[in-house]
């Protein structure tokens, strides 16, 4: 065998090999979205012993390869034991992603650009700026804003606070003497960032539509100037993940604005409803906002991981990152265009085509379609709300806010006290049962089942399905607990 032979033999696949992969590959992709499309969430109830025998040998590192067919069986296997973000998922903030989405990555895979800067992948990089500038005019955010895509709201938020850190305290200050606000409602991942930093963290209450509470926060502000901390930026919430609350993001830009902190807004979830003439209103103040974090794995239905950190001011994200590149990956390129590169501006030096699925997905469908696609998901918790109304043995506990919808099953049989034990059993059995999923949420204390409709396919029907098997199991759970 010659060299050539030898090197030719080891990875690669002949021309005809390649399109018999695709070709499979591409039909497993499909049913993958075909049972999406139709659900259930789970195939069968998921459980380690459904799982063993799909990862049965699995234990020890393959030496020796096996033929593709047999392994493309083996993927449809753990494919097909997975969840589904089916029309009746509404856990946690999923969205499923839509068939351009999922497209537009198995074509980045392959192009396989590696994003650093415009010197190494010149068209993705301009192509993912494309897409930041899409997003800002989308929500009504800074044209053009600086910023990048990430792999979700949690590194948004940490480079978020990273930024503020640079922009707003001196490099020799005491970092816990720094202090970041944020509500009760606030997601962890804030709390996660701040502890990363090392600065403090001090959270305010909320009101009664369980939106930051503005006033206490300019006291608490006030108190801890006085004693001597450093207040150092405001995180506003436009969506909160337990009940889809939009903090006061005007008022926020004024107390936040008034004392030079940095306002930072969390929309890592509701932000791009502000695409939806119908809930506009709501973000009034977004465009005041420093950095704003917003997900298009949540609401732009493209597939995981797809976040972006959205900047008012360029310099801002170069002067926190912006130093130290070594020689290997100097900028050779003149202008602001070519010379342009996103290790001065974030975390990450290798990075993945993201900006592909964003770009492919706004330009398929057009900002008017997700916009009204969008405000559907927000009329099916609405929907879903309304059911709750109706039927008297459920109690809406919040909302409906966006498309997040908290109730709970009120059984005449049972006295408050044992209703969280009862939904908290309750919502297992739901999540067993996989014809639904619901997730969980505390609302003022009380265990709540929480309903978040990011799902372009789910129907006003499948909500009053979603009411009709809570009552159903939960129902049952009451006959058997009585016996
Ligand atoms: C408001 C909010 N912020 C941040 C996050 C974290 O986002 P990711 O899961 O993309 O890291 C979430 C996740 O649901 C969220 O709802």
């Amino acid at each position: 065998m010659t060299h050539r032979e030898r090197r030719q033999a080891t990875l690669d696949l002949a021309d005809e090999e390649l399109r018999a992969l695709f070709g499979s590959v591409a039909e497993l992709a499909e049913r993958e979205i075909r049972a999406t499309r139709d659900g259930p969430v789970f195939a069968e109830p998921p459980s380690t012993e459904r799982l063993a025998p799909v990862l049965s040998d699995c234990n020890e590192v393959p030496q020796d390869g096996e033929p593709l067919p047999e392994l493309l069986d083996a993927c449809a296997q753990v494919l097909g034991a997975g969840r589904r973000s089916a029309p009746g998922f509404f856990g946690y903030v999923f969205s499923p992603p839509s068939p351009v989405g999922v497209a537009a990555d198995m074509l980045a895979a392959a192009a396989d650009q590696n994003v650093t800067a415009w010197r190494s992948a010149p068209a993705a990089t301009q192509v993912e700026r494309t897409a930041i500038r899409w997003l800002g005019q989308l929500v009504g955010f800074a044209d053009p804003p600086a910023g990048m895509l990430v792999s979700g709201g949690s590194a948004a938020n940490l480079m978020a606070l990273v930024i503020a850190l640079a922009a707003r305290a001196e490099p020799d200050m005491d970092r816990r003497l720094l202090t970041v606000y944020v509500s009760a409602e606030t997601h962890f991942s804030i709390a996660k960032a701040a502890s990363v930093l090392g600065v403090s963290l001090r959270r305010i209450g909320v009101d009664r539509a369980r939106r930051l509470d503005v006033a206490a926060l300019d006291k608490a502000i006030a108190d801890d100037c006085g004693a001597g901390l450093q207040p150092l930026c405001v995180v506003g919430t436009a969506g909160t993940t337990a009940t889809g609350a939009v903090d006061r993001l005007d008022a926020l830009a004024d107390v936040a604005g008034g004392r030079g902190l940095w306002l930072h807004v969390d929309g890592a979830y509701g932000a791009l409803a502000a695409a939806a003439p119908s809930v506009r209103p709501l973000f009034a103040g977004l465009e005041r906002a420093n950095s704003l974090s917003l997900d298009p794995h949540k609401w732009l239905y493209v597939p995981v991981a797809c976040g972006a950190l959205l900047l008012r001011d360029s310099v801002a994200a170069a002067n926190a990152f912006g130093s130290g590149a070594d020689d290997y990956v100097r900028v050779l390129g003149q202008g602001e265009v070519e010379s342009f590169a996103f290790w001065e501006h974030g975390l990450e030096l290798s990075r993945p085509f993201r900006a592909l699925k964003v770009w492919m997905t706004l330009r398929h469908y057009g900002a008017r379609r997700i916009a009204a696609t969008i405000a559907e998901d927000i009329a099916v918790a609405a929907h879903l709300a309304e059911c709750v109304r109706a039927d008297e043995q459920l109690e809406l506990l919040a909302g409906p806010s966006l498309s997040i919808c908290c109730f709970r099953h009120v059984p005449p049989e049972l006295p408050e006290t044992e209703l969280d034990g009862h939904n908290e059993r309750l919502l297992e059995a739901v999540q067993r049962d996989g014809r639904v999923y619901l997730s969980n949420a505390t609302v003022e204390g009380r265990l709540a089942l929480r309903a978040c409709i990011t799902n372009f396919r789910t129907t006003k029907a499948v909500a009053e399905r979603t009411v009709a098997i809570v009552r159903e199991l939960g129902g049952r759970m009451v006959a058997a607990e009585s016996r």
